[in-house]
């Protein structure tokens, strides 16, 4: 089977420094990769890199997804060929409705295809997403992640990937500040995503193997000064919970 995405001997620099050190990852469609690594080791950056943040600049090496090369590509270019990223800290954007932006994303990304939806048929769908999240349907009429608790933002991030249905997601610790109902609601929601929708892939960024639990990986990788220097099976990250990374 093909690779939905692909990284090849990716380098890349923030600011001059230089935080990706040629990493290597091949995931398939459907597939659940995770991330592991200590706290500075290049994960967040690892995202955004393979979102075309401006400020991440690659000094070598190839990101392909479903066989186009993305390096090149602005990040809502990204989006559109089928890449998604929850952010580790999601932006606030004042002024800017939670539905009418995703409702503009959701257009954005299925122009000029059958997916496009009206007004009130796009509600529907998004109605139907707030309700397998079981969030509160005030939230999409008020301005993006703005007075969100730190839960309710990663909340607000899965919904946006349920309607976006992506290639493949990437996920910066979705499961930072969720308390354990939040969790399991999360976990559910982005199962039934799944199920809906078999071919998506998830990178899978996390500091803990609870969410691993719910969303069993297909392969587990730890991240290191900017390089995997281990890769394993769910049971890798049971050996570091168990016994950290310095072993
Ligand atoms: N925009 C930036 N400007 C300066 N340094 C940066 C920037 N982005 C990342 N770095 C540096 O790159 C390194 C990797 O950071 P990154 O956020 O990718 O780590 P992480 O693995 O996600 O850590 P955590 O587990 O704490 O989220 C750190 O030393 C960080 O300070
Ligand atoms: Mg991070």
């Amino acid at each position: 089977m093909n690779n939905v995405l692909t990284i090849n001997n990716l380098h890349a620099a923030v600011e001059d420094k230089t935080i990706l050190n040629g990493i290597q990852l091949d995931i398939k469609p459907g597939q659940i990769h995770a991330i592991m690594g200590p706290n500075g080791s290049g994960k967040s950056s690892l995202a955004f890199t393979l979102m075309g943040h401006p400020r991440y600049a690659v000094k070598a090496g190839s990101i392909t997804l479903a066989g186009n090369e993305l390096n090149d590509l602005s990040p809502d270019k990204r989006a559109k060929q089928g890449m998604f990223l929850a952010m580790q800290h999601p932006y606030e954007i004042d002024g800017v409705v939670y539905k009418d932006f995703l409702r503009q994303a959701y257009n954005a990304l299925y122009d000029g295809t059958e997916k496009q939806l009206r007004i009130r048929d796009f509600h529907a769908l998004l109605l139907s997403k707030v309700a397998l999240l079981k969030m509160d349907p005030a939230f999409i009429d008020r301005f993006i992640n703005v007075g969100f608790s730190g839960g309710e933002k990663k909340r607000a991030e899965i919904l946006q990937l349920a309607v976006l249905q992506p290639k493949i997601a990437i996920l910066d610790e979705i499961d930072s500040g969720l308390d354990i109902d939040a969790l399991k609601i999360v976990c559910e929601g982005l199962r039934a995503v799944k199920h809906d929708n078999p071919d998506m892939a998830i990178l899978m960024i996390t500091h803990y193997q609870r969410i691993l639990q719910y969303l069993m990986p297909d392969v587990v990788h730890v991240l290191r000064n900017g390089q995997i220097v281990k890769s394993g099976d769910a049971t890798l990250a049971d050996q570091l919970e168990a016994h950290g990374y310095d072993e």
